[in-house]
């Protein structure tokens, strides 16, 4: 072997010494980091600490996360379509907000909002397709209040006891905004259906259920205003 051989040799098996002792110990634990910056990343984590101060209320959290701009309205939230530029229709989607459920600012409702679409048949159509999902289990197909909650198949009492009133009785002395508040809080025996519908919904299923009422768009209201009916009576029935 000459001195070249034995070199090469050598280095072989050097590198595999070396290959065996780094391999060696826990290769779980990464090994030395060279310039840590770059591996861990000095920004604030989302919902995790930070060093400066942000007022919260009266106390001081110290959250990486800032508090977004009083008045901020979270994205999604108002449509941004045409429609969006009709303010009653934006406005429906901060309802809560600016109207509590109580029967004044039902009346307040009546008298500002108005409904931003009519009876075309587009809108019926997507009118009736929410209106069969979320109301007419109680309401009926055809805006009666006999819906299988209250009427069952085969004409024994339903489950639900409070039966609505038609349509055609009780729209005519409600304004759409009063409508959209009834939906959007509930009324009485019926609940709020504000997480189930979208206001643009609400909108549309007010178009078609002043249609199962036999009422126009611009329905004359009967009293408006005026204080509300009695609750109807939950019947107590036979099965
Ligand atoms: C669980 C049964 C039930 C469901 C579901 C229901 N309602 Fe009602 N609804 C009632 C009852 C009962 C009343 C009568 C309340 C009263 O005046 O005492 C009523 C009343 C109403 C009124 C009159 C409110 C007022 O201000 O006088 C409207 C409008 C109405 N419902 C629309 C709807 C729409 C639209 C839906 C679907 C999004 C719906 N309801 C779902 C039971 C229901």
């Amino acid at each position: 072997m000459d001195n070249k051989t034995i070199k090469f040799y050598a280095t072989i098996l050097g590198m595999i010494l070396l290959a065996i002792f780094m391999l060696s110990g826990n290769i779980r634990k990464p090994g030395r980091i060279y310039a840590p910056d770059m591996a861990y990343s000095n920004a604030g984590e989302t919902y995790g600490e930070s060093k400066i101060p942000t007022k919260v209320g009266d106390s001081m959290r110290y959250m990486a996360s800032r508090l977004p701009v009083a008045g901020t309205i979270p994205f999604g939230t108002i449509p941004q379509n045409e429609l969006a530029k009709n303010e009653a229709y934006a406005f429906s989607y901060t309802y809560m907000k600016h109207f509590a459920n109580t029967p004044a600012d039902k009346a307040r409702a009546g008298a500002l909002l108005k409904n931003p679409y009519m009876q075309t048949p587009e809108v019926l159509k997507e009118g009736e397709a929410a209106y069969i999902t979320y109301c007419s289990n109680c309401h009926g197909k055809t805006g009666l209040g006999d819906g299988s909650l209250i009427i069952r198949a085969d004409g024994t009492d339903g489950p639900f006891k409070a039966i609505p009133p038609s349509y055609a009785d009780r729209l005519k002395t409600l304004r759409d905004g009063e409508i959209f508040h009834s939906i959007t809080y509930g009324w009485n025996m019926m609940g709020g259906h504000a997480s189930q519908v979208s206001p643009d919904d609400r909108w549309k299923i007010i178009c078609y259920i002043k249609k199962l009422g036999g009422l126009p768009d611009n329905h004359t209201v009967i009293n408006a205003g005026a204080p509300a009916p009695a609750p109807v009576a939950a019947v107590e029935t036979k099965k």
